[in-house]
């Protein structure tokens, strides 16, 4: 089990592998013939206990393209969970069966607990409001595509920024970088939470906060917009009354730089009207694309393939 590499926190990779991921993402674009039958007879399991549109399939896109196969489970009730059995059961007997998994859980920390019963890569596709690692890889490679660097950047997080796990990860992954000033928009009752706040602070990385998205706009050079994450709220009212707090429409966006790229993770509620979408900053469906090339290189690199 020691030597198996597993993703569960965008910190166990070092910025050169991230480099590393990029890299090979691109060159995929580059030359997609040279990996089209690179995972023969590999097979990638992805166990999602929670729902998923773009990581789930993404991550199967991603292993057929590179010539292997899929197997798994989209909702809890169509697993043995159903049944009772515990997560570690469940990931133990699917290292039985594929190369690497790929797993969802609404649990903080299911994971961790996963990856010490399994002899096969494990890789955290969101665990609860925790973290969400592979979106971080995606917006980074969005990120380096869209404005050729990683350090040099004012960074706007708007929205559910409490129960938003790929915000912390994000945030996590881009404080490492030289000279990213973090710019956290939130209503007040949905700020980032203490923990993020004080790995920020032991770092001496800048930030600020505020509730207003307008006062923010005009100094972003990138806007992370973020839906209210109704699932994690143990109050509709309280859901019910913040869902609608930020909604970037053309109007707003007349105070951004020119430059502004407009990243979203997906799935949109409000937060983003219809019509931003076919404005040249917005980036957010080019940021699907960009999970399923850097899905690719994740799969080689803890494959040991590449
Ligand atoms: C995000 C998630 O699941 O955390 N979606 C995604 O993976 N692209 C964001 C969200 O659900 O709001």
């Amino acid at each position: 089990m020691e030597n198996v590499r597993n993703l569960i926190n965008i910190t166990d990779l070092t910025l050169d592998e991230i480099d590393h991921l990029i890299e090979v993402a691109d060159d995929i674009v580059a030359n997609p013939t040279d990996y089209q039958d690179i995972c023969r007879h590999k097979k990638l399991a992805t166990l999602f206990f929670e729902p998923s549109t773009r990581t789930r399939l993404s991550f199967e896109a991603a292993m057929l393209e590179l010539g292997g196969s899929v197997l798994g489970f989209s909702e809890a009730k169509s697993s043995s969970a159903a049944k009772g059995e515990s997560v570690s059961d469940t990931v133990r007997t699917v290292g039985c069966y594929a190369d690497i998994i790929a797993m969802r859980h609404p649990k903080e920390g299911a994971p961790i607990v996963a990856a010490q019963k399994t002899v096969v890569p494990i890789i955290n596709g969101g665990d609860g409001g925790h973290f969400h690692p592979t979106q971080t890889l995606t917006d980074l490679l969005t990120i380096k595509r869209r404005k050729g660097r990683l350090n040099n950047l004012v960074v706007g997080l708007c929205g559910d920024l409490q129960f938003g796990r790929t915000v912390h990860s994000l945030i996590e992954a881009m404080l490492r970088y030289e000279n990213v000033e973090f710019v956290l928009i939130s209503p007040n009752e949905l700020r980032v939470p203490e923990y993020i706040k004080e790995k920020m602070n032991e770092v001496g990385v800048k930030w600020t906060e505020t509730t207003s998205l307008e006062e923010a706009l005009p100094k972003l050079d990138i806007l992370y917009m973020t839906r209210v994450q109704r699932e994690r709220f143990f109050n509709q009212e309280d859901y019910i009354r913040l869902k609608d707090s930020y909604i970037l429409d053309l109007a707003k966006l007349k105070l951004a730089k020119e430059d502004l790229s407009i990243m979203h993770p997906l799935p949109r509620v409000n937060e983003i009207s219809v019509e931003v979408d076919d404005d040249p900053r917005a980036d957010y469906f080019f940021q699907a694309l960009c999970g399923k090339h850097v899905r690719m290189a994740l799969i080689l690199f803890l494959l040991g393939i590449k």
